[in-house]
C-alpha cells in the first residue's frame, strides 16, 4: 500500500501523465483530499506571486458562496464566513468578490493579487453554475493583472459536469487545477495540476505528503479513469443528466408556487424551492431510499454517481413529484 516518498513509484508518474494529458496541465502534486489540492495551489499562488512582484504580491480573490475546504488556509479562501468565523484569527490575503459585482471584481484584482481562484460550478452553495462569459472575463482580467487563475474543481471535474473539466465548457483554461472527492474512487486523494511558470514553482522541499501519491490510491485513480473511459461515463453524465433536468424543470413547472427554479450541468443538478422546505423533502426522500443534499433552507443538491441511470433519475423525480404534492397539499 505505501511506499516512502524517498522512492520512485511507478503508479505515480503514469497517473501525473494521465491527468495532465486530460487537463491540459504540465505537472501534478497528490495529496490526500480536497483542502490539501488547494492548500497546495495557495502555496503555489504565494510564492509565484513573490517572485514575480515581491512580498506584497500575496493576495487571492475568492467568490461569495464559495467552498474551497477546512484546513485555515482553505476555510478562509472559502468566502462564508459561517465556515471561518469560530477559527479567528484567520490566515491573510484572501480577498472576497461577489460574482454578481465585475466592478468590484475589477477593483479586486490589484497588483497584490497573486490568483483568482473558483469553482466553475459552485457546489456547497447550490450548484452556481458561472456562464462561460464570466470564466472567460477572469481569464482575461487574470491575463491583464499578471495573476494565476486557480480552478477548483474537486467537485465539478472527473468528467461529472460532462467534460472531464467544468471549465472546458468554458474553453478557458486555469493556471492550476484542483482534483479530489471521486479521483480515486473513495481512497484517500487530492490532486494539484499546474502548467507554465505555476509548474515550475515549487521545487523539492517546498511541499510535501507523507501517504500523498501512494501507490495503492494511484491505482485507484488510474482505474477509475479507465472505467469513466471504457464505460463513456463523461458522455453518459451529459445525456443522463440532461433528462434528470428536464425531470426536474418539469416540477418547477408543475409546482411554480414551490419550486423558484430547477439548474444543472451534467450530474450537478439543483432544485431551489420559493419556501423553506429542503429539509423537508430531504428527509422525504431519505425515507423513500434517495439520498440528496439539502443545502440551507431552500435548495435540494444532486450529485448522483456517474453511474446512474435515466430509469433511477426518472424514480426521483417521481418521488419528488409525490412529495412536492404532498407539501403544496
Ligand atoms: C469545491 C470543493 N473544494 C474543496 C473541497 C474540500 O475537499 P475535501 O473535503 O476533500 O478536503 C470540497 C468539499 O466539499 C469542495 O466541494
Amino acid at each position: 500500500m505505501h511506499v516512502s516518498n524517498h522512492f520512485h513509484n511507478a503508479l505515480q508518474p503514469r497517473l501525473a501523465q494521465r491527468l495532465c494529458a486530460l487537463t491540459g496541465m504540465e505537472k501534478a502534486f497528490f495529496g490526500n483530499s480536497g483542502a490539501e489540492a488547494n492548500e497546495c495551489a495557495i502555496k503555489i499562488a504565494r510564492k509565484w506571486g513573490k517572485a514575480k512582484r515581491g512580498p506584497d504580491c500575496h493576495e487571492i480573490v475568492t467568490f461569495t458562496g464559495s467552498f474551497h475546504g477546512r484546513t485555515l488556509a482553505t476555510v478562509t479562501a472559502t468566502a462564508q464566513p459561517k465556515y471561518s468565523a469560530p477559527f479567528a484569527p484567520l490566515p491573510a490575503g484572501f480577498v472576497y468578490v461577489d460574482p454578481a459585482d465585475v466592478s468590484a471584481l475589477d477593483e479586486a484584482i490589484t497588483e497584490r493579487t497573486c490568483a483568482v481562484m473558483i469553482e466553475p460550478v459552485q457546489g456547497e452553495s447550490g450548484i452556481r453554475i458561472f456562464a462561460p462569459d464570466f470564466l472567460r472575463l477572469l481569464r482575461h482580467l487574470c491575463d491583464e493583472a499578471e495573476a494565476l487563475l486557480i480552478f477548483d474543481e474537486v467537485q465539478s471535474g472527473m468528467g461529472r459536469t460532462g467534460r472531464f473539466l467544468a471549465s472546458a465548457h468554458a474553453d478557458v483554461a486555469g493556471d492550476i487545477v484542483t482534483l479530489a472527492k471521486s479521483v480515486a474512487s473513495g481512497v484517500p486523494m487530492g490532486v494539484c495540476l499546474a502548467r507554465g511558470e505555476a509548474a515550475s514553482t515549487l521545487v523539492p522541499g517546498d511541499h510535501g505528503s507523507t501517504f500523498g501519491g501512494q501507490p495503492l490510491a494511484c491505482a485507484s485513480a488510474l482505474a477509475t479513469l479507465d472505467v469513466i473511459e471504457t464505460e463513456d461515463l463523461m458522455h453518459h453524465a451529459e445525456t443522463v443528466g440532461k433528462a434528470f433536468l428536464a425531470g426536474l424543470q418539469s416540477l418547477a413547472d408543475e409546482f411554480a408556487s414551490l419550486v423558484l427554479e430547477a439548474r444543472g450541468l451534467g450530474l450537478m443538478l439543483a432544485l431551489e424551492l420559493s419556501v423553506p422546505q429542503a429539509k423537508t423533502l430531504q428527509r422525504g426522500l431519505l425515507e423513500r431510499g434517495v439520498i440528496v443534499n439539502a443545502v440551507g433552507d431552500a435548495i435540494l443538491r444532486f450529485l448522483p454517481p456517474l453511474v446512474v441511470t435515466e430509469d433511477e433519475c426518472a424514480r426521483v423525480v417521481a418521488t419528488l413529484r409525490d412529495l412536492l404534492a404532498d407539501l403544496k397539499a
